[in-house]
């Protein structure tokens, strides 16, 4: 299993599963059937009201809890120093866990929320209850505000990135200030069905005997981002995780960075104040 990493020397598994919109019933399978078959990384957040079935799973799987990479979220109605530090420990307790072992902030909310939510991650990272930190929905300004007025940098950004959403800028500026970019909606998430059907991804899966999301997958891979595709379906679990017998050469990757048309699916996070 590949792993990154952190800023930190924490190592994170490259490819996760994501449980967004996975009912607590349904993603306690998911997560025991991506544990069965090698997955060691889990994406929750606190809005997705599956901590914790999330947490029982982990812990009915028999793997070691050491060995298992556990991210969730701040949300936004949690944000403040004395919020963030009340809503982290809510959702350790609903995982059942002593620690995660990344805390994100879920969404920007403005730049004097944003450096009281962070200084509250920054006291639980200093406690050990998580043992990275780190941010989502951040463009290169958001992250600049941190690194300016706080003490220890993210470890973390992850945002909407896929085949049709590179972000190579981004991806350029977190590797020059050594934060590792992690991307969500990897198959396009509802319009998945796009994806599935773009031409140059059937020809470059068609090449490799391999199926389109896990060429989607594996282009991130090979850009060394953090990839969590979500998915409650056991033989799409597995087939997702199945990234690490193949390489895309040069050409495929110039052929991919082609498709990039900028445009979002999830909305823009300067616009919008949930
Ligand atoms: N930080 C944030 O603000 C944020 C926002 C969005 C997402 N995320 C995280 O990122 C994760 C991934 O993003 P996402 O869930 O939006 O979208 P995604 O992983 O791009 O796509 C998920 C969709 O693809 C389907 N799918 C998965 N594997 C497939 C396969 N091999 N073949 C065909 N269909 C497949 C899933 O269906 P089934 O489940 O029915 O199989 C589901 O409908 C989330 O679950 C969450 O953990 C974070």
């Amino acid at each position: 299993m590949k792993k990154v990493k952190l800023n930190n020397g924490t190592e994170m598994p490259i490819v996760g599963l994501g449980t967004w919109l996975s009912a607590p019933e349904d993603v306690y399978n998911a997560v025991l059937t991506a544990l069965k078959n090698g997955y060691r990384h889990i994406d929750t957040a606190m809005i997705y009201r599956n901590e914790e079935a999330i947490g029982k799973a982990i812990k009915d799987s028999g793997v070691k809890r050491e060995e298992i990479f556990v991210t969730t979220k701040l949300w936004n109605t949690d944000q403040g120093y004395e919020q963030a530090l009340k809503a982290f420990d809510v959702s350790l307790k609903k995982l059942g866990l002593d620690y995660v072992d990344l805390y994100l902030i879920h969404w920007f909310k403005g730049y004097k929320k944003a450096v009281e939510s962070y200084r509250a991650l920054e006291s639980i990272y200093k406690s050990g209850k998580a043992k990275a930190i780190g941010v989502s929905n951040y463009n290169i300004h958001h992250l600049m505000n941190i690194i300016n007025n706080c003490e220890i940098p993210p470890m973390v950004n992850q945002v909407e990135t896929h085949v049709t959403l590179q972000n190579h800028f981004l991806h350029e500026y977190c590797l020059e200030n050594n934060i590792q970019l992690e991307a969500y909606a990897p198959l396009m998430s509802s319009r998945i069905k796009e994806l599935l059907k773009n031409e140059v991804m059937l020809k470059i899966a068609e090449k490799y005997n391999k199926t389109v999301p896990q060429i989607a997958i594996r282009w991130l891979v090979e850009r060394n981002i953090v990839v969590i595709p979500k998915s409650v379906t056991p033989s799409r679990i597995i087939s997702n995780y199945d990234v690490f017998d193949f390489s895309l050469d040069e050409e495929d990757m110039k052929e991919i960075r082609k498709i990039n048309t900028g445009r979002k699916i999830f909305v823009e996070f300067d616009n919008v104040d949930y």
